[in-house]
Parts: C-alpha cells; sequence; structure tokens
C-alpha cells in the first residue's frame, strides 16, 4: 500500500506520518509537502532514514508537479492534511487561503481521477460549522449541523469539503471527509494558542488573551485524531463525514491559567488583548458516529495529555526557539504590537 500525505511537514500531518509508519510498517508512505512558513523538516527527522518514507518537496496547487508524483508512485490513498490553517492570519490575507485550500484540493482530486486511487481523505475542521452559544451547553456540532462559516479560514475549509462530496456524487472518486476540534502536542506550532502561551511563559512573556478569555474550544491529544484518521481510511464508509472530538471543552483563559501553574509561572504575564474579529465562541463535538461505527475513543485525557506536551516543548526547546528566532518575530510584531 502507497499513501500519499500532504501537509506532511505540518503539525498534524508529521505527527500522522510518524504515527502511520510504526502502525503500518509495511507501507510506504510518501510526504508532499510546500514548506511554507508552517512546514518544518526537523518534524520529520525521525522518519527521513525510513527506507518507506519519501519527501517530495511541492505545492498542491502545482498540477504538473502532483501529476508527475502520481505518475511515479501510482499511490492507494491519499490524505490531504496540507492547508493554510490559523484563522488570525486568514483575516489578514484571505487570498492564499482560497488558493491552497480550495484550488489546491481541486488539483489533487483531479490527480486522483486521472490516476485512479481507492480513497481520497479530506482532513476538514468543526470550524466548518461555525459556533454555538455559550449559554447552550446542550448543543453539539453532528455531521449534520449546517456549514455556516465566520472566517476567511473555516470558508475556504469549507468550500474545499463541498468540492470533495461533490466530486464523489459527480465523478464517483471514492472520498471521506473527518472534521475535527481543536489538537494539541508536539510539532505545534507556537503561532497557536497552546504552543504560544508555553512558549511566551517559558521566556517570561506576555501571555496575549484574546478578548475575555472565556472562548470555549473542544481540546482533543494529536495522536487520537491520528488513530482517527487512519480508521477512517481503512475502514470508514465512502462518501461520508466524520466528526472527532473528545468532549473536553475548555475557556481558554483555565488553559493559560494551567500552563502557568504547570510551568510555575505567575498569572500577572497573563495580558487581555484586543478580540480577534468575529470570534467565534464555542466548539463542540458529537462524536456519536466515529464511536458508533469504527469504535474510536479518544484514549488521552487532558490532564496527561497537557503534561506531555509541556514535557515536550522542554525537552525540544531546539524546535520551537529555531522557528520564533526567525521570520516569526516580524509575524508575532505585526499581529501583536497593535493588539
Ligand atoms: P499546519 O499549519 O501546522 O501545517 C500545514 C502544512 O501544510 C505545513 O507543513 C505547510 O508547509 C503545508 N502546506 C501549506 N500550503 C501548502 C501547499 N500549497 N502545498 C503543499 N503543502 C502546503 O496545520 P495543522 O494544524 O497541522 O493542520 C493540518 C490540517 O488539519 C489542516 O487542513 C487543518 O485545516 C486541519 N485541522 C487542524 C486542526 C488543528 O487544531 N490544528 C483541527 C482540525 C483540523
Ligand atoms: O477547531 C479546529 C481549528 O482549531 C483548526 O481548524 C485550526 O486550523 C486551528 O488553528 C484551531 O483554530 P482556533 O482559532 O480555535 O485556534 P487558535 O490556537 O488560533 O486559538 C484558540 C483560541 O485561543 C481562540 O479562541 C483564540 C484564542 N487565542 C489565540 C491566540 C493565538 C488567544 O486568546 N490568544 C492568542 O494569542
Amino acid at each position: 500500500m502507497t499513501i500519499i500525505v500532504t501537509g506532511g511537514a505540518g503539525f498534524i500531518g508529521g505527527n500522522f506520518i510518524h504515527y502511520y509508519l510504526k502502525k503500518h510498517p509495511v507501507d510506504r508512505v510518501i510526504c508532499l509537502d510546500k514548506l511554507t512558513y508552517a512546514g518544518n523538516l526537523s518534524t520529520l527527522k525521525p522518519v527521513m532514514d525510513n527506507p518507506n518514507f519519501r519527501f517530495v518537496k511541492a505545492d498542491i496547487c502545482d498540477r504538473a508537479a502532483v501529476e508527475r508524483l502520481f505518475d511515479e508512485e501510482h499511490p492507494d490513498i491519499v490524505v490531504n492534511f496540507a492547508a493554510e490553517s490559523h484563522v488570525d492570519r486568514s483575516i489578514e490575507n484571505p487570498e492564499i487561503f482560497l488558493q491552497t485550500n480550495i484550488i489546491g484540493t481541486e488539483v489533487l482530486m483531479d490527480a486522483c481521477r486521472k490516476y485512479g486511487i481507492t480513497r481520497y481523505h479530506q482532513v476538514s475542521t468543526d470550524e466548518v460549522y461555525g459556533d454555538l452559544p455559550l449559554d447552550r451547553p446542550d448543543l453539539f456540532f453532528t455531521e449534520q449541523t449546517p456549514i455556516h462559516t465566520s472566517s476567511p479560514y473555516s470558508s475556504s475549509k469549507a468550500g474545499a469539503d463541498l468540492l470533495v462530496l461533490a466530486y464523489h456524487r459527480t465523478y464517483g472518486l471514492p472520498v471521506t471527509i473527518s472534521r475535527c476540534s481543536n489538537n494539541y502536542g508536539p510539532y505545534h506550532f507556537p503561532e497557536k494558542l497552546i504552543p504560544l502561551m508555553i512558549a511566551n511563559a517559558l521566556n517570561d512573556k506576555p501571555l496575549p488573551v484574546y478578548g475575555e478569555g472565556i472562548n470555549v474550544r473542544d481540546w482533543l491529544y494529536v495522536e487520537d485524531h491520528c488513530k482517527a484518521i487512519d480508521l477512517i481510511i481503512h475502514d470508514g464508509r465512502v462518501g461520508e463525514v466524520y466528526n472527532i472530538g473528545g468532549h473536553n471543552e475548555m475557556k481558554n483563559i483555565d488553559i493559560v491559567k494551567l500552563i502557568c501553574k504547570e510551568l510555575g509561572k505567575p498569572e500577572s504575564l497573563i495580558t487581555y488583548v484586543t478580540d480577534r474579529k468575529g470570534h467565534d465562541m464555542r466548539y463542540a463535538i458529537d462524536p456519536t458516529k466515529i464511536h458508533n461505527e469504527l469504535g474510536w475513543l479518544p484514549e488521552t485525557k487532558f490532564a496527561d495529555g497537557i503534561k506531555k506536551t509541556i514535557k515536550w516543548y522542554l525537552e525540544n526547546r531546539e524546535w520551537w526557539e529555531e522557528i520564533i528566532s526567525g521570520e516569526y518575530q516580524n509575524y508575532y510584531e505585526k499581529m501583536y504590537a497593535r493588539r
């Protein structure tokens, strides 16, 4: 079995490649990644010498490069993680989000049609459902919840999802889609809430909390997401959408306070800053379908996962210090100086 994993030099794709090569040691895994600011080859260092692994630097929007790779490798499965993934960046500059997240998906699926595959899997997000009110804890996102997006990022992901379902209906492409809640764990780029707060706290820098910090996210340890995708691509039903989440809702401010406590840093580092435009209030996944059909359940409790994550950032300082020492400084200045 040969599997192409796009966006494998990023956070979740990288964790997926590590997981997949351990779980399926005889399968061949090809990582296709453009290495944008969010892609990091050092994330793939542990597998670079594995004879069943190949890395290819290319853009999923580059039709010729994508077709060349399909011609060489004849993949059985394609899992598309490649995306522009940060909501704040999408508010600053939507265009690259439409390009990569929608056109890139189209180019990949066209290659799948041309060369034939057994499965195309789209890694989507719970953000396509919009948000839920804080005062209705009885409400959850199911696969039937209407698409109702808030940001250019989530709109681009929703556009891609619709295209994936259209390729299934119109051309019979064997697709699946997963929509997961917020992930955390090793190799998470330090522009996102949890790794940003860990890195800033370790450097005794202010911890910028948007608005009042009362927005709620439903956190899942990244390896549990990888296990769910592995189940879906092998046993999931073609044409179906699967929600992934572990009923672990937390307010942003509680996460930041917990990180301070774990690191022995004072809460006085917390700084409330201008809110994100269009900020979604609450995400909460109902994972009944994937549990009933595929037996998936999250295995890592948040209390353990956050400890493991903090330990990883303490033991792998060079990984994130290299990132925050370069171009990231300009991004940070631009995004946070005016807040
Ligand atoms: P990330 O930003 O950490 O990584 C994205 C990767 O895609 C990078 O390696 C980057 O170089 C690559 N990439 C970007 N544009 C590319 C292009 N045009 N061609 C080839 N490669 C390209 O993202 P992530 O957090 O790992 O998210 C992965 C996927 O999972 C995304 O599709 C995202 O929408 C989805 N998702 C993320 C979360 C989360 O909490 N992070 C939750 C649910 C779904
Ligand atoms: O729900 C899945 C989504 O989760 C994925 O589709 C996205 O790719 C991923 O980036 C993530 O989106 P969020 O916007 O929820 O994640 P982020 O880490 O950017 O923010 C989490 C919450 O923390 C959100 O309410 C905004 C807040 N926040 C974020 C940053 C970066 C802050 O208060 N301060 C910050 O500096």
